[in-house]
């Protein structure tokens, strides 16, 4: 290896698509900074093997299952997802020989039922008026009626922040000694609470753990508002420091601005993290801060979000879920 590369591991070697999934770059945001002595970094979640962070929780879910023997080749995993875990367990479930079926909210954007579809899986949608929280309830209802079926329901599940204790939050202190603070999205909180779990061990207080919550009735997809009456079981409020909220114009805002100052091509939900992140950053005078971009902005093109003026974009329908 070329000794001056800072891009360790250079990407890897790996013998399966699987084991692929992790070690994503962490990239600073110089334009973004507000201030000289903060320095803004984003771990590009993206550059996982079907885009997005839930590749490390997808693998952990089915890792923990086979594990604890509970499943075996050729069973139906069933899954509520609003898009991203789904499309994660379709890839990894093709390979290791399991049948999937997720819920899913039926305002979703089309490219998700495309991916959903490529990699084989079978998709039951909900009434999309109720969001996320009417996926769960739909998906716990169906495994009612079919105890064959085999739910990791990662909003209940360890493996979820354990993908992050194990893995996202190692990365990020292989290459910073110091860290400030921690952004990212409130979705299942697998993101927050596994990340925060391990920072806080490392730098204690010292190290603020923040999310982004969209406001109550603003869908940003991907996240979740806790106004709305669901608080997945994993989520522990206590590891937060603070929570800020985020409208659906911010995300989309912001969105925009992370392509046209970054040149960063993330989906909607970054752009609410980014946000939060930046006013975080604004309010430090040194220091690291660290968010999540969830993933690329590809499965989104259909809302226009990257090509049309912003002021038409104000337009939108805001019931679709970004
Ligand atoms: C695009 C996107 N952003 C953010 C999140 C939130 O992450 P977490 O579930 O770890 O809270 C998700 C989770 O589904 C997501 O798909």
């Amino acid at each position: 290896m070329a000794p001056n590369l800072a891009n360790k591991p250079c990407g890897g070697r790996y013998g399966d698509i699987i084991d692929a999934i992790g070690h994503t770059p962490l990239v600073e945001l110089k334009s973004l900074s507000p201030k000289p002595g903060v320095r803004l970094w984003v771990k590009l979640e993206s550059r996982n093997p079907t885009g997005s962070v839930k590749d490390r929780v997808g693998r952990a879910l089915i890792l923990d299952a086979e594990e604890k023997g509970l499943i075996r080749p050729g069973q139906t995993v069933l899954e509520p997802t609003s898009g991203n875990t789904g499309i994660s367990l379709a890839m990894i479930c093709a390979r290791k020989g399991y049948r999937l079926k997720v819920v899913m909210p039926d305002n979703v954007t089309p490219e998700r039922t495309e991916l959903l579809r490529m990699y084989g899986a079978e998709i039951v949608y909900s009434e999309g008026a109720k969001g996320s929280n009417g996926a769960v309830e739909m998906a716990l209802d169906l495994a009612a009626k079919h105890p064959d079926h085999y739910m990791p329901y990662q909003y209940g599940n360890e493996a979820n922040p354990n993908a992050h204790y194990n893995g996202t939050a190692l990365e990020i202190l292989e290459e910073l000694d110091e860290v400030s603070a921690f952004v990212a999205g409130l979705g299942t909180g697998g993101t927050l609470m596994g990340n925060g779990r391990r920072l806080k061990e490392e730098f204690g207080d010292k190290v603020k753990i923040v999310a982004a919550e969209p406001m109550q009735g603003e869908p940003v997809q991907g996240l979740r508002s806790l106004d709305d009456g669901f608080i997945p079981p994993i989520i522990d409020l206590s590891l937060l420091d603070r929570k800020i909220f985020v409208t659906n114009r911010d995300a989309i805002t912001w969105t925009r601005r992370l392509l046209d100052e970054e040149q960063l091509f993330v989906g909607v939900s970054t752009g609410a993290i980014a946000r939060v992140a930046v006013r975080i950053a604004s309010e430090l005078d040194e220091g690291n801060v660290v968010f999540i971009a969830c993933d690329d902005g590809s499965k989104y093109f259909s809302s226009g979000i990257y090509t049309r003026p912003l002021d038409e974009l104000e337009n939108l329908d805001s019931t679709v879920w970004w």
